[in-house]
Parts: structure tokens; sequence; C-alpha cells
């Protein structure tokens, strides 16, 4: 580890998954722009979060975190920005009602286009190229052009993440998140599904609450907390490059910020505590996700963690488990039991689609949701039985109608893969599985609060 850390000091320190661009100059060129391009997200937000977080972590609170796995720039248009805003506040708002606790909302959105791959080239047909790394970097299309890195699609991607957090702030605060607008959250495809009518009911039963409140005086109109919602932006920070340029001295504070995003994590990749990736999140005061997979044993994750989170600040570190629906059981406690004896504040939470991914027969990549349900029920049966607060899920989500997961309520089958698989990289969850999801962990948040509330009891009558 470098003695100082600065913006830059990551560059000295071996790398993994970084793309060969073929041209240095335009690369410098690009970061120089980019360098003088507004900071994106700002200090105070991103404090902002770490304070909320930092509840999550003391056991008042629930994260829900989740987007596309790779944002497109294809894709990118309004109504898909819109859909995926409109079930993400479903989610939150069944998590909050059902699951009765405040929820903290940080979107895979803005800015989450890198993307680590397991293999540096990729075969079709016999042919071998170049891996697709995401849009910020180079082309899906299975060519060798599209899949040289070019150091101009970070500008594009600055613009397309500029644009998305526009109207997601002008979505969170002018009126779409206000919740006298519960029922029409529930539209489109979802509107008529098994879990859209579930929505229904709960959307039904908070407009019945909404009313007796107006009757006491209290409505969006004089309710700020009524009418709008905070909403955070997160991706992984793996193309250092785009991230060292969008980093800013905060002059509030005297401390540097990553302004690309109000919290950044660090994938299961790219986790070595030597490496350059750490070496960058070490500087940058924003909340840091780490991913922790069935690789990381309880002293590196320690070790990362001293490295990351040095004065155990509350809200900085959220720790990210994929292990897999089988494997949870194997590799969570030891990490908690690691992480509780050191003494560690941090906030525990669950991603149920890394850890499931399978090939279909058909050659698609998919992951059954009965699986994303087991590591998800896995995740909180051992945060149960060690006493901590299962703290949060991160899941990869879209609004759309797609077939990228198996099964769920409408029950997708392997062949229906093929009818709307549209995602850039991994499956997600379309709008009706994610809404199941939601429904799910709700159950589970109030379980746990009722096993909290027997186990607290007899410690607040000691106090007393
Ligand atoms: C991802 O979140 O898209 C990802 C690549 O995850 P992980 O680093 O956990 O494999
Ligand atoms: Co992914």
């Amino acid at each position: 580890m470098p003695a100082t850390w600065s913006p830059e000091s990551w560059r000295s320190l071996p790398i993994v998954q970084v793309p060969d661009y073929p041209d240095q100059a335009a690369l410098n060129g690009v970061e120089a722009r980019l360098a003088a391009f507004p900071p994106l997200v700002f200090a105070g937000e991103a404090r902002e979060l770490k304070k909320a977080l930092g509840e999550v972590a003391r056991g008042e609170g629930f994260m829900l975190q989740g987007g596309d796995c790779a944002e497109s720039f294809l894709e990118h248009r309004a109504d898909n920005i819109r859909d995926f805003f409109r079930v993400f506040l479903q989610m939150a708002v069944v998590l909050t009602y059902a699951g009765g606790s405040p929820v903290v909302k940080v979107g895979r959105i803005a800015g989450q286009f890198a993307k680590p791959r397991s293999s540096p080239t990729e075969k079709k047909n016999g042919e071998e190229l170049p891996s697709y790394r995401g849009d910020i970097i180079n082309g899906p299309e299975f060519t060798p052009e599209a899949r040289i890195p070019d150091p101009q699609r970070q500008l594009e991607a600055y613009r397309q993440s500029a644009a998305t957090l526009n109207l997601i702030r002008a979505f969170a605060t002018g009126g779409y998140a206000d919740l006298e607008r519960v029922h029409q959250w529930n539209m489109g495809f979802v509107k008529d599904s098994p879990q859209g009518h579930r929505y229904q009911e709960l959307a039904d039963r908070i407009a019945e609450t909404l009313g007796f409140m107006r009757a006491c005086g209290i409505t969006s109109a004089n309710t700020p907390q009524l009418r709008t919602t905070s909403f955070y932006t997160s991706h992984e920070a793996l193309l250092l490059n785009y991230e060292q340029a969008l980093t800013r001295l905060d002059s509030t504070s005297g401390d540097w910020y990553a302004t690309s995003g109000h919290m950044l994590w660090i994938g299961d990749r790219t986790r070595q505590p030597d490496h350059a990736h750490v070496e960058f999140c070490r500087g940058v005061k924003n909340p840091i996700g780490i991913k922790c997979g069935p690789s990381l044993e309880p002293d590196g994750l320690l070790r990362l963690i001293d490295i990351l989170n040095p004065k155990d600040e509350a809200g900085r570190i959220t720790l990210i488990c994929r292990f897999g629906h089988e494997k949870v059981g194997q590799h969570l406690p030891k990490l908690i039991r690691a992480v509780k004896k050191a003494g560690h504040t941090v906030v525990w939470a669950c991603d149920p689609m890394h850890g499931n991914t399978i090939s279909a027969v058909n050659g698609y990549k998919t992951r059954p949701f009965d699986r994303i349900l087991k590591e998800v029920e896995a995740f909180f049966d051992v945060h149960r039985a060690e006493g901590t607060h299962a703290g949060g899920i991160h899941v990869e989500m879209t609004g759309q109608n797609v077939t990228e997961c198996t099964g769920g309520a409408t029950a997708i089958s392997e062949t229906d893969l093929l009818d709307r698989y549209h995602t850039q990289c991994d499956p997600r969850l379309n709008a009706d599985q994610s809404l199941e999801l939601a429904f799910l962990v709700a159950e589970r948040m109030k379980l746990e609060r009722e096993g909290r509330g027997t186990h607290l009891q007899p410690a607040a009558a000691l106090a007393g």
C-alpha cells in the first residue's frame, strides 16, 4: 500500500480486469476532458447516504440496491428509466410498509457500465475475440472492431449518467414518487400479474392510511417526506481511469470524493488487498461496497475492512454477500463471526444473483428464481442464528417484461428465455419477479423484527 493516497496512487499497483487501450494519447485526452466536467453527485449527498447506511448497520433500516447488470447505450431511453424507477419504488414501498422498516434506496444506475469478465476472450462459431467489457469500454457486437477498447466511450457514459441522474432526481423530488401515487406505480404488464394484484391490495391499505392521515391534517402537500424520496446511485468502481477523472476534493470537508456515483463497490474479482482497486477506494470517502464471494476467507475480509475503514465509521462499509444458494451456510457464518469479534460496524447485504448463474440447455445464461429466493432465505436464516441484522439486498433487475431468469409466478421456462432476453450482460429479474422477491424479503424482515423484539426485552428489562 503506498504511504500516501492520492487519486492516482492506484496507478503504481498491480491491477486486473483492465482494458488494453491501443491509443494512449486518446485515453489521456479523454481523462483530461472528464476531469474538467462537473461532478455527477455531490459530496454532501454521499455523506447523507453514509449516514443512512450507518443506521442500517445499527439495525435500524434496510438497504435496497438494484438495477441493470450493465447499463446500455442503446437502451438509454426515458421509458426504461421510468419503468425501472417505478418497480424500484414498488419494491421499496413493499419493504417499508409490509416489512415495517425505513428503506435506503440505492440504484445500480447512472454509472454502472464497466464489467469484469471471467475470460479475456469470447468464442463464437470458432472465432475468438476479446470479451465485451461493458459499453464504457467496448461494444457488445461480436466483431473485431467493436471489441477494441475506445476511450471516447467514457464521454458517452458520462453523458448518459448525467441524463439518467437528471431524470431520476426529477422523479424522486418532482412528484412522481409522491406516496399519493402509490396505485399509479402499478402499471403496464405488472398490473395484471399475480404480484401486481398483491401489490394492489397493499396499495389499497396504504391509501387508507394516507386517508386517515389526511383527515388528521398530514398531506403530501404539507409533508415533504410523503411527497419526495431519497434515491442514491451506485456502480462497480472498475474503470479507474474514469473514476480518477471524476474524483474531486470536497471544499466543505477537505476530503476526496468519487463524484461518479454516491456509492461505489469493489467487485469479487478485483478485491485483492494490495491491488489498484482497493487502493483507489481506500482514499475516497464515499460509502464502499465489498462483494464477498466463496473465495473470501475471514482473514482476507478483516484485512480489507482494516484498509478501507480503519476508523470503523458506520455506513462506510457494506458487505455484499454472493455465495450461491447452497453455499451461504458454509461461508456466511464464519465471516459474520470474524467481523463481530473484530468489532467492525458493517451493513450485511445479500446479492442472490451472482452465485446462482447457470447455463440453460439452449446456451443462455440464466438464474433460476427459486435459487435466488433460497439464497435470500438462507441469508436471513444465518443472520437470525448469529443475532445479526440482515441489512439489505442487492439485485439485478429491470422494469421491463424480460425473460432472463427462469421461474417466478409466471413460470418462465428455459425455452421462454428466447422470447425477451435483452440484458447486456447477466440475467435480470423482471418487474414481476422483483416484486415477488420484495414480498418475500418483507416477510423475513417482519420475522426478524419480531425475533429481535423478544430478544431485546430481557436486556431492556435489565437496563431498566
Ligand atoms: C456484478 O455485480 O455485476 C458483478 C460482476 O458482481 P461480482 O463482482 O459479485 O461477480
Ligand atoms: Co452482474
